[in-house]
């Protein structure tokens, strides 16, 4: 048996594309478990930045399966679209590409909702892709699975009762008439090309491990956007910790083997919140520029700050990590000296654990501690001796924070920028 799960340890962007592009080459599944089509996992593939939404980007591997399991919320007038750029690269998705029958289905009204509580509700900064509504829906036990949908009788008695559901807050927004006859109108389109694709996921997972084939569980999102665990309410509406691969691909927890962190070496998130490292001075412009922090979905620009070690210790207990790969560390290397938050203060109290409390996480003050830049060029240095020594102690210094080992360390976009800090170490 050996499966990995890869998350993200901050508020997402971390660079997880990349890393599961990097690993899926010694994998033989790779399965999505929650989120939908809000995550954009950029990499370079044939020397260009490609992105995918939904698929994982284990597919740009002809000999991989890929699955998106029943915890995703799946848009598939989006799927379509990467499914059809995938085609257009002459990458064949049908017979690797599987979708759970349990997984929910977005609908336009979804994201019309989830448009309208933006505008007039609690701003989140959603990414407006009907994610939250979509998983809104699950939880209300009136959603729309994969298998409901191709069952067309079953799909139109749910439609008809979710628009009922729905008239109060759609009512004076649209012609609710017009919306539900787009929706069958696209019926027989989706119907068919969603079709080939559903299965039992969580059987097939069962088998692989059976017959024991190696599994990465890629998340979206990253653990400070955890339905629980993050930074509530300004999160996502599903659970990318570790926990989540159980419920969200079917999975029992003894299955799992390890999980490996991805962390950036600053911070960044999109969308409101709290962001106690948050820089409004030059220093967060660089990040900004030099790691083209602007987002894969929604092409917002990301709000930046120094590496917070209260947040990603908090991950790692969160998800009981034990190996980490520290991303964009070449982004960091023009800076004379460099701050890491060791800890939130806020009324004259230290806290080291990241706290729930809405007022801490909000006017909370960082406590800094200090180190010289890295004095050196980072890019493109292909072991880690051959580091800066400041760039090499920045790393050593973070482990100590967060307490897990640091195994790699990416360096640029391409699949090749990643050095393994210990050797060529089996990752399953
Ligand atoms: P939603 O997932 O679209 O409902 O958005 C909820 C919050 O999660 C917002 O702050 C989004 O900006 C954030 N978010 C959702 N997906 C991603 C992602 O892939 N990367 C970073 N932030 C994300």
């Amino acid at each position: 048996m050996s499966t990995l799960i890869v998350l993200g340890t901050q508020w997402g962007d971390e660079g997880k594309g990349k890393v599961v592009y990097y690993l899926s080459k010694q994998a033989d599944y790779v399965v999505r478990y929650q989120g939908g089509n809000n995550a954009g996992h950029t990499l370079i593939f044939e020397d260009k930045p490609f992105v995918l939404h939904l698929i994982p980007s284990g597919i740009l591997f002809p000999d991989k399966y890929c699955l998106i399991a029943n915890g995703v919320v799946v848009d598939l007038k989006s799927l379509k679209e990467e499914v059809n750029v995938l085609a257009k690269k002459k990458i064949v998705v049908k017979g690797r590409l599987f979708i759970s029958e349990q997984a929910h289905i977005i609908f336009p009204y979804h994201k019309i909702i989830d448009g309208i509580l933006e505008d007039e509700n609690v701003k989140i900064g959603t990414t407006r892709k009907g994610i939250g509504p979509a998983y809104a829906d699950k939880v209300k036990r009136i959603g729309v699975r994969a298998i409901d949908y191709l069952e067309r009788d079953v799909f139109e008695d749910l439609l008809e009762k979710n628009l009922i559901e729905k008239a109060a807050i759609l009512e004076n927004k649209m012609d609710i008439a017009s919306l539900k006859k787009e929706i069958l109108g696209d019926y027989s389109e989706f119907s068919e090309f969603l079709r080939p694709f559903v299965a039992n996921t969580s059987f097939m997972i069962e088998e692989a491990i059976s017959k024991n084939k190696k599994i990465l569980f890629e998340s979206a999102q990253g653990t400070l956007l955890d339905l629980d665990f993050g930074t509530y309410p300004f999160v996502t509406s599903s659970n990318p910790i570790a926990g989540g691969v159980c419920s969200g691909a079917g999975v029992g927890p003894t299955k799992i083997n390890s999980v490996l962190g991805v962390m950036k070496a600053y911070t960044t998130r999109v969308g409101e919140g709290p962001f106690t490292v948050e820089l409004f001075d030059e220093v967060g412009d660089y990040f900004r520029e030099k790691g083209e922090e602007y987002g894969a979905t929604t092409g917002r620009s990301r709000r930046c700050g120094w590496f917070d070690s209260v947040v990603v210790r908090h991950s790692v207990r969160v998800n009981d990590i034990k190996r980490l790969i520290i991303t964009k560390l070449d982004c960091m290397e023009d800076l004379d000296k460099i701050k890491i938050c060791v800890a939130y203060k806020y009324k004259n109290n230290i806290y080291k654990d990241f706290p729930a409390s809405r007022t801490i996480q909000k006017y909370a003050e960082p406590v800094y501690e200090e180190m010289p830049g890295f004095n050196g060029k980072v890019k493109g240095v292909t072991n880690f001796k051959s580091l800066p020594i400041n760039a090499q102690r920045y790393i050593k210094r973070l482990e100590g924070l967060v307490g897990a080992s640091i195994d790699l360390v990416s360096l640029g976009r391409k699949r090749e920028e990643i050095i393994e800090v210990n050797g060529g170490t089996s990752w399953f």
